[in-house]
């Protein structure tokens, strides 16, 4: 775009900025130590796992594993390009960022876009001014009162008119420039004016419609949506793919829902700008809309950057339940843990505008409450039509649900999904494992199975264990869903991290005490785990000592601690994978989980020993330490349930 940034001057900048002054002012920091730690802002927690270091000038989190420097920040905070972090920190800097303009045309691409955000926006000054003042106005102003929508939220969404004739904004913007042949290329490049080619005439694209602006995260205007006042077609008029606007990204109603609450935690995605402003109006200020698209996997990556949950939002009808369908293939590859995706169908013949002004808020937030979850709806959606008391039924629905879910990052809700496959199926994972590949064999694949991520096994992973039953209220609890990305997108870093893991008992406990580490201070004492062979067991022990001995521990501690003793490098990244892993804990009772989890640990310590005693016994005469200690395992109560 712009020039490049001299490398030189992005060192000077870097040393020359704090990145606690940059951090601070955006998120609360608290002192600890030599560092500051705060609730992470990039996913949602209650315990403060996010530290920030002056002397590295780097921060990261144990939560997500987010971390970088400042630039790094600002462009994940602010949602920045680099370039536009480098201006934003060199703003703060009070220093000017000089630019190597080897090459023209990127100053000339630059400045292009320049003139097109202003053009936008000066269109959408226009299509406002004339809701106020064009002779034609009250038709405009009758239909939105029709609509029920009141002046405010007119305001809030910059709703404009866009008067009828060929010619007003050309003329208008027109007039006003300095040069208006450049000014109606501009236009035309905007997507604002139409070329007739064989008249060698330029006309407004908008004419007699409700304008409705699309602005992006920064609230810059990038298009328009225009709705005709009556029954003519088309209904709405989008503005065209344009170097600024493009549809399978951007979310109409996303920057209004970020200017209205500075705490997002969930989005509810409709399918109409009506929808979102009727919606705001009566006080669901949280829904956004996709521009006449189906949900893409782009929006669904955007939308969890910023939120955990999204709710779709769907007719009752059959184009309804098609449109799910299709959201829910686009969401199973992208959705990870601590990420949730609902599934809400309207009653027949209404959208959320209709709804919402007939039940009002109240109602309509109960039906979102109660909206279905990702998994929910998979399996009712998978087992429509199939048989499952039939042999036949249930190797048809298991050939259908599993490539989908082998098309899902490796997650607890992955695991959860495929325990409950088994369970409806009464297969066990190998025989869907066979039911899978015989079905390779003699069928296409699947189009998901395709899509799938080529670092998903065709078949089960052998490792592959039915998780305990206690994971499966996890996945209840949080069941997630993600849109289904561009596979090379998606094999970044973080699906890496959590490549063949899975949650055993150790890293579950592992995973609650990152998320609630004053948890610690209720479990024995860690030695108490000393003895017990198991992965990571070594970390289970020193996090659980560390977290009880040291005074005020916290994660930005055990982060600066550990970082500082080399030997615990292979730790710290072991928590970060598991931190990846994370069990949803809202609404759940962590410490029960804990100690539960802490319980049937030692459980295994007392059967491994018994194990160990029994087999000596037959080799060789025990002690009689060791009798004495054979007859106290053997007298035991037997384990619980587990
Ligand atoms: P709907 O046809 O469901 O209309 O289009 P709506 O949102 O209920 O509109 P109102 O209530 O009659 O005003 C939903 C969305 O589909 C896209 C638009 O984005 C619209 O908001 N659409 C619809 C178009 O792009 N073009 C059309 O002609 C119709
Ligand atoms: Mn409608």
């Amino acid at each position: 775009m712009a020039g490049r940034i001299p490398q030189h001057f992005i060192d000077d900048l870097l040393a020359r900025v704090n990145i606690v002054d940059v951090i601070d002012g955006r998120v609360k920091l608290k002192r600890a130590g030599k560092n500051y730690s705060a609730l992470c802002p990039f996913h949602k927690e209650k315990s403060p796992s996010f530290s920030v270091s002056p002397d590295k000038q780097f921060y990261y989190c144990f939560g997500c594993g987010a971390g970088g420097n400042a630039l790094g920040f600002l462009m994940e905070y602010e949602r920045l390009s680099f370039p536009e972090a480098v201006e934003e920190l060199a703003r703060l800097a009070g220093m000017e960022v000089p630019r190597e303009h080897d090459r023209p045309a990127d100053l000339a691409r630059e400045q292009q876009i320049k003139t097109q955000f202003s053009v936008l926006e000066q269109a959408n000054q226009f299509y406002q001014q004339m809701l106020r003042h064009s002779p034609n106005r009250q038709s405009a102003v009758d239909y939105l009162k029709r609509r029920g929508l009141n002046g405010q939220i007119a305001a809030r969404f910059q709703i404009g008119f866009a008067p009828p004739g060929w010619d007003n904004l050309i003329s208008y913007l027109g007039n006003q420039a300095a040069a208006p042949d450049d000014i109606v290329t501009q236009l035309e490049r905007s997507g604002l004016v139409i070329h007739n080619e064989e008249r060698h005439r330029y006309y407004d694209r908008f004419r007699d419609r409700i304008m409705f602006p699309i602005r992006d995260m920064r609230g810059r205007v990038i298009g328009f949506g225009g709705r005709v006042l009556g029954d003519e077609k088309p209904k709405y008029l989008n503005s065209p793919e344009t170097d600024t606007f493009h549809k399978g990204k951007e979310l109409y109603g996303l920057y209004e829902a970020r200017q209205h609450s500075n705490h997002l935690d969930r989005l509810l995605i409709v399918e109409g700008y009506m929808d979102v402003v009727s919606l705001a109006q009566h006080g669901i200020t949280w829904a956004v809309a996709t521009l006449g698209t189906a949900t893409t996997a782009q929006h669904l990556e955007r939308i969890f950057k910023i939120v955990p949950e999204v709710i779709f939002c769907f007719d009752g009808d059959n184009a309804g339940r098609q449109a799910a369908r299709r959201a829910l293939d686009t969401t199973l590859p992208v959705i990870r843990d601590g990420q949730q995706a609902r599934f809400l169908f309207l009653p027949e013949g209404e959208d959320p505008d209709t709804l919402v002004r007939k039940e009002g808020e109240a109602a309509f937030s109960q039906r979102v409450s109660e909206a279905l979850p990702l998994s929910e709806f998979f399996f009712r959606a998978l087992s429509e039509g199939s048989d499952l008391s039939s042999m036949d039924g249930r190797a048809r629905f298991s050939t259908q649900a599993l490539p989908l879910i082998q098309s899902m990052q490796p997650s607890l809700l992955q695991q959860m999904m495929m325990d409950r496959i088994c369970e409806i199926t009464g297969l066990s994972l190998e025989q869907l494992s066979s039911v899978i590949d015989l079905h390779r064999v003699t069928e296409p694949a699947p189009e998901a199975a395709s899509r799938a991520p080529s670092r998903t096994p065709t078949s089960l992973p052998p490792e592959y264990a039915p998780p305990a039953a206690d994971y499966a209220d996890y996945g209840q609890l949080a069941p997630s869903d993600e849109p289904r990305p561009p596979t090379a997108q998606h094999t970044g870093n973080r699906s890496n991290r959590s490549r063949g893991s899975h949650l055993n008992l150790v890293n579950s406990a592992i995973s609650i005490l990152l998320h609630r580490p004053a948890l610690a201070a209720q479990l024995p004492a860690a030695s108490e785990l000393e003895g017990i062979s198991e992965p990571n067991i070594e970390l289970l022990v020193a996090l659980i000592d560390y977290l009880q001995t040291t005074p005020g521990a916290s994660l930005g501690t055990l982060l600066v601690d550990w970082q500082l003793d080399n030997t615990h490098a292979a730790w710290l990244m072991m928590l970060n994978e598991i931190a990846h892993l994370d069990p949803i804990l809202a609404g759940v009772d962590a410490g029960g989980l804990l100690s539960d989890t802490y319980s049937r640990l030692l459980e295994r310590k007392v059967e491994s020993r018994l194990d160990q005693l029994l087999k000596k016994q037959r080799q060789t005469p025990l002690t009689d330490n060791e009798k004495k200690q054979l007859q106290e395992l053997l007298m035991r109560s037997p384990p619980s349930s587990h």
